[in-house]
């Protein structure tokens, strides 16, 4: 089976394209480079450096595929708020081009990135896919556009896809050229920033008084790993027509403090930080309710924050 994997230069797209390869799938790779790196390619991997917004180089990329992994997108929280445009530009009417090039070519599964962004702030804690969605930015609305998009697709015209909803995603992966890890500019995921943090430059905790055990936000975080066996699950359950929506993450969750410790053990010392008032519009808990997934993927992450601090560590080093 041949997989288009868009954004398969990204972090989270390259470490699929190297389990996918190693799993026997042939692989195709939609991406512009725009955050992406071309030196993460594999050998014997087709790349068409090209633009979602640009449907010739769609249609090339789909060719000969038998199913796409959609992790193409803009996935910057602030940007967002300050480019919605942009992101609705090439999150919302770049997969509309991948959906309208798939269905030409009569390609009729997909599995797309989603986000725990499209929820908003919860009512409930854990999160169930069934729970309310309200965006509370830009970014987080686009992927629940493209959400919805992708079920009247799957209703109109019989594709089988899967949205799966990421938490907070961690860790690296060593492949035989390297470590496929987070190289984003600017960075703005926890652990990597905290694995960074200097005396000079130190990690700053938003808000210290939230009603969470220390005061500080709790998110749940899974390892990029599990998150691509999810994938690889959730492809093999499609062929009906229909959109199924699954939450992946830990099913628990850790606070910032939480996190900062389990890197200042990982590095040997405490690890600098610095308190600062909250951030606008930061939910205290986030937390997923990951039971559909295990139940309906059989789906189960394996991997801990230590794994996933320590993985991220070493593929800085
Ligand atoms: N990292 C997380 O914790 C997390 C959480 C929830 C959802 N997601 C989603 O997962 C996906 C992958 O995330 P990531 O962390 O690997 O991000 P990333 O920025 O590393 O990867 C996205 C890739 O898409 C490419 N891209 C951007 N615009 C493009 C375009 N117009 N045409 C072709 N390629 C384009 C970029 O060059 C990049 O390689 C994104 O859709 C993101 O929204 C990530």
């Amino acid at each position: 089976m041949r997989v288009l994997v868009t954004g398969g230069t990204g972090y989270i797209g390259s470490t699929a394209v190297e389990i996918l390869l190693g799993q026997g799938f042939e692989i195709s790779i939609l991406d512009d480079c725009s955050m992406g790196h071309a030196d993460t390619v594999p050998a014997g991997v087709r790349f068409i450096q090209g633009s979602l917004l640009n449907a010739a180089e769609v249609a090339d990329a789909l060719a000969g595929c038998d199913a796409v992994m959609h992790f193409a997108g803009k996935s910057l929280v602030g940007e967002s708020v300050e480019k919605p445009d942009l992101y609705h530009s090439v999150n919302v009417d770049g997969t509309r081009i991948l959906l309208d090039e798939m269905r030409k070519q009569s390609i009729t599964k997909i599995v797309f990135s989603s986000s725990a962004a499209t929820y908003g702030e919860p009512k409930v804690v854990p999160i169930l896919e069934t729970a309310e969605t309200n965006p509370t930015n830009p970014y987080g609305a686009t992927k629940l556009a493209i959400d919805h998009m992708i079920t009247k697709e799957a209703s109109e015209h019989g594709i089988s896809a899967a949205s799966l909803r990421y938490f907070n995603v961690a860790g690296a992966l060593k492949a035989d050229r390297g470590w496929l890890a987070e190289r984003h500019n600017p960075e703005t995921h926890l652990i990597p920033n905290v694995l960074c943090s200097t005396q000079a430059n130190p990690v700053k905790i938003f808000g210290t008084d939230w009603p969470t055990a220390d005061g500080t936000c709790i998110r749940d975080y899974v390892h990029v790993i599990d998150l691509i066996d999810a994938h690889i699950k959730a492809l093999n359950s499609l062929g009906a027509a229909g959109h199924e929506i699954y939450n992946l993450g830990s099913g628990s969750g850790y606070s910032v403090r939480e996190v900062v410790k389990a890197a200042s053990d990982a590095i040997g010392h405490q690890i600098p930080f610095v308190d600062s008032p909250r951030r606008a519009g930061d939910p205290a808990v986030l937390i997923a309710d990951i039971s559909k997934a295990k139940r309906m993927l059989a789906w189960e992450p394996t991997r801990d924050m230590t794994t996933m601090v320590a993985d991220t560590l070493n593929s800085m080093a």
